[in-house]
């Protein structure tokens, strides 16, 4: 029975991860370890916190002990790393602490997990490292042209150089140790249990309490969007099948302007749920420092050499999407907590 550390397992991506594979496989384990920041929400995982192949651990993933001690008790085969802080505006008030989860956390998790793996100077049967890293490591693209594996990385804001960071540190430790590891670099993904500071959530939420939904900028930035699914089976299928030192960029051809994505959730929820959602509630706001314009993914190394596809169009992903949140509005309004509607207040003024 193989067993996955999975850690960061309790935020958006993560939780969707854990689903897919205790849906999928019965014969794996798998720990989850998270700090449940702000953005760590154990509702997320309900559905399998009783399944015995499953098990929770709260930890930090800069804690040397508290890993080590894993690492110990466990014949770990896999490492998953979506733990991060993961939000831009975040990052851009408040660096710091993206430097720490981001950069010295994953360096923390990878040298004890080379420790506890190499014998003799190798590395012996399937294990593991992939790092879920992301396209915005490789900075703006202008009207033309996409993300390829071989873009150089020029990331701008403090998040995404805390990842590009960790993705070279990731990188020495395949060309010095020749550690089997994997680096993942999707694109903006969307779907279940996401923490409603992003973008489509979060117009989402507004949405359903008629706030004002904040546009930054002109609403012409592109991103690349893909359902988060098709993101843990691309997971799935580099944790098999990807080779040693490899980067794979995921993606599925879906750019979207913000502005077409906010009034697309708003015309489904106008036809389908509330007539009093409109373009009225759209509001322009300041853009975001150093924002960058649009991304977008070559997926051709991926589909080519394993032959991962994306399976949801934008069109019906944002539809179950929609639909997953007005089914539960409870689990929404529960994480947003006294904290982050400080944080929100501080963003936009009241709410
Ligand atoms: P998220 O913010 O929803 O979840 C992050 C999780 O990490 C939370 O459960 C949090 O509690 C945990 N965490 C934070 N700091 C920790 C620490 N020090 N130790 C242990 N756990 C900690 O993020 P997400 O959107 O699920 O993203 C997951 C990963 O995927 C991130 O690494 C992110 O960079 C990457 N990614 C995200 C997207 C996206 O669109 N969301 C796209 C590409 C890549
Ligand atoms: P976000 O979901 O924060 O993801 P990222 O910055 O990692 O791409 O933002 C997606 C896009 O939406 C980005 O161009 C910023 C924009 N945006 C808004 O216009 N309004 C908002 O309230 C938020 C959160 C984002």
């Amino acid at each position: 029975m193989k067993i996955y550390l999975v850690t960061g397992g309790a935020g958006f991506i993560g939780s969707n991860f854990i689903i897919y594979m205790l849906k999928t496989y019965n014969n794996i384990k798998i720990i989850n370890v998270d700090k449940l920041t702000y953005a760590g929400n154990l509702e997320n995982l309900k559905e399998v916190e009783n399944n015995l192949n499953y098990m929770f651990v709260k930890a930090d993933i800069c804690n040397k002990k508290e890993i080590s001690r894993i690492f110990y008790e466990y014949d770990i085969d896999y490492v998953v790393n979506f733990a991060a802080e993961s939000h831009v505006d975040r990052s851009i008030n408040d660096p710091e602490i993206f430097v720490r989860t981001n950069v010295l956390g994953v360096q923390n998790i990878l040298n004890i997990a080379k420790n506890s793996w190499e014998i003799d100077s190798g590395f012996k049967g399937e294990k593991k490292f992939v790092q879920i890293s992301t396209d915005e490591v490789y900075g703006s693209l202008g009207d033309t042209g996409y993300f390829t594996e071989n873009n150089p990385l020029d990331p701008h804001s403090p998040y995404s150089a805390s990842k590009a960071a960790a993705d070279l540190i990731i990188k020495s430790y395949y060309d010095t140790y020749s550690m089997p590891v994997n680096i993942t670099r999707c694109s903006n993904n969307y779907g279940p249990y996401q923490f409603p500071e992003k973008l489509i959530p979060l117009i989402i939420n507004n949405c359903l309490s008629k706030k004002v939904l904040p546009v930054y900028g002109d609403g012409l930035n592109i991103r690349d969007w893909l359902y988060v699914e098709d993101h843990c089976k691309a997971i799935d299928m580099v944790l098999k099948k990807g080779r040693i030192g490899e980067v794979y960029n995921v993606g599925g051809h879906n750019e979207r302007t913000n502005i077409h994505v906010v009034k697309t959730i708003i015309k489904y929820i106008y036809e389908n749920f509330d007539s009093a959602v409109t373009d009225d509630l759209i509001e322009y706001v300041k853009d975001r420092k150093g924002h960058d314009r649009r991304y977008g993914i070559d997926p051709t190394k991926i589909n080519k050499e394993l032959d991962w596809k994306p399976t949801t169009s934008f069109e019906t992903g944002i539809k179950k999407t929609i639909n997953w949140y007005i089914k539960n509005e409870e689990w929404l309004k529960n994480v947003i907590s006294e904290g982050y509607k400080n944080y929100y207040k501080k963003m936009y003024g009241d709410i």
